[in-house]
């Protein structure tokens, strides 16, 4: 794990190591042009499932040969489902392509050429340096980190696939739409002049559990529960909200915030059964030219519910989550095509599409950016301070242990800003 010093201004992929990348991927994508391409789902939850379809669908010359999941029903369940799915003979998950527990990833990714990864966030640095260092292809599923730790393996490990020519797809997937593409682009090229202030809102209902059982450890329960443990999840303003900040980051041409001022807690979601996490918090960003970002997002049973990204310029506001845009004079514009958009498929079709044409996609830059920036709005939250974006990724705090085994793991109390002798970043 790379964890050097660095700096806002040398924290990105590189842009020479994955041109370099180019040379070795036509290498390997001209072996594998042709050939039928053997897929692997690590995490087989709703998401992982969902994804697995989409790559099954992606390409026709591809089957699915292994899984892997903590638990050996998830894997069946997911395995079920897939079976009836649109591309089911194409699934070929014999016994020896099963691996439950935590270590299953491993012989997972020796069978497979093109790794789906969806599994909590927590395992996602260790398992996407597992998939590059054996020099696969992937569909890495956001967030990728939960921490200063994490973020900086992952951005290494993006780094090496781009050396070696790998393809690294994110589950950013708004980047994967049309329509946010065309108004982000329209942004950009100057629809509503400068910007000013950016306002993104991501507040929902209470989302599942999955209850309790006398035979599971408490690790089981938590990672069978993990939304609510914030080692395991970030937390669901990295977890969830991640994806309102990553259409901020957009905008804003991925230049980071320079630090951010958080407040939140948990007021309705208050019972055990929840963990750790809270369920609400509101932040403010700060860039170096004097552009402020407005963030909200809570889990709340029985309140309103609100997903939108208001971008207000010298000329204008932009309605992204709407793709619409309102000029101060002129006339608005706002998407409108026939054509399919569905941007979970488009991301898979992107990452096949690019293997076999022996192009390569890598979202790394990104995909650790606008994760560090929801890390550095919770690390603000927590402790009650404002956060620089230089000690969110620059953070020593690790939140995953490091060898992991079932047993009874207790989580860490639920954070308290200001608290005694307690850190969170
Ligand atoms: N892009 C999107 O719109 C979107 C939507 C939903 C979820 N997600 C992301 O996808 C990921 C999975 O979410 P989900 O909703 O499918 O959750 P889920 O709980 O349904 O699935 C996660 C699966 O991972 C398994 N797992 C846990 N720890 C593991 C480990 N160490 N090794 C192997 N398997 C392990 C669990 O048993 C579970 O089956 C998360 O990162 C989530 O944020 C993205």
């Amino acid at each position: 794990m790379s964890i050097s010093h660095q700096s806002r201004r040398d924290f990105m992929i590189a842009g020479g190591a994955a041109l370099a990348g180019m040379t070795l991927a036509s290498r390997a994508a001209r072996a594998a042009s042709a050939e039928e391409l053997k897929l692997g789902l690590i995490g087989c939850g709703g998401r992982g499932t969902g994804a697995m379809q989409n790559a099954l669908l992606a390409d026709p010359n591809t089957r699915l040969v292994a899984m892997a999941d903590g638990f050996a029903d998830r894997i069946e369940e997911s395995l079920k489902s897939l079976k009836k799915g649109p591309a089911k003979d194409r699934v070929s998950v014999d016994d020896g392509g099963k691996f439950s527990g935590l270590d299953g990833y491993k012989k997972l990714i020796e069978m497979c050429d093109v790794v789906v990864l969806a599994t909590p966030p927590a395992f996602r640095p260790a398992h996407l340096k597992a998939v590059v260092d054996a020099g696969k292809h992937c569909f890495c599923e956001k967030p990728v980190a939960v921490d200063g730790p994490g973020l900086r393996a992952v951005r290494a490990t993006c780094e090496e696939a781009a050396k070696k020519g790998l393809n690294i797809v994110s589950g950013l997937c708004y980047r994967y739409e049309n329509k946010k593409r065309e108004t982000v682009k329209r942004i950009q090229d100057g629809a509503v002049g400068d910007i000013i202030t950016i306002e993104t809102v991501y507040n929902t209902s209470g989302l599942w559990h999955r209850g309790d059982k006398k035979d599971w450890s408490r690790l089981e329960y938590q990672l069978r529960n993990w939304i609510y443990f914030g080692w395991l999840s970030g937390d669901h303003i990295v977890e969830q909200h991640i994806h309102s900040l990553d259409k901020m980051m957009w905008v804003m041409g991925d230049t980071p915030p320079a630090k951010a001022t958080a407040s939140g807690g948990r007021t309705v979601r208050t019972d055990a059964k929840y963990g750790n996490v809270w369920d609400h918090f509101n932040t403010v960003f700060e860039w170096d030219n004097g552009v402020r970002g407005f963030s909200s997002c809570r889990q709340w049973e029985n309140a309103i519910t609100a997903v939108y990204d208001n971008v207000y310029g010298t000329k204008g506001v932009a309605k992204v989550q709407e793709h619409t845009i309102l000029p101060s004079g002129g006339d608005a514009w706002k998407w409108s095509s026939e054509e399919p958009d569905d941007m979970y498929q488009n991301e898979l079709d992107a990452l096949f599409r690019a293997i076999r044409a022996g192009e390569v996609i890598n979202n790394g830059d990104y995909m650790v950016k606008s994760n560090a920036v929801a890390v550095m709005a919770r690390m603000s939250a927590y402790s009650g301070q404002t956060v620089t974006w230089d000690q969110c990724i620059n953070s020593d705090l690790s939140l995953v242990p490091e060898d992991l085994k079932f047993g009874d793991y207790e989580a860490e109390p639920i954070p308290v800003p200001g608290a005694k002798g307690r850190r969170y970043f």
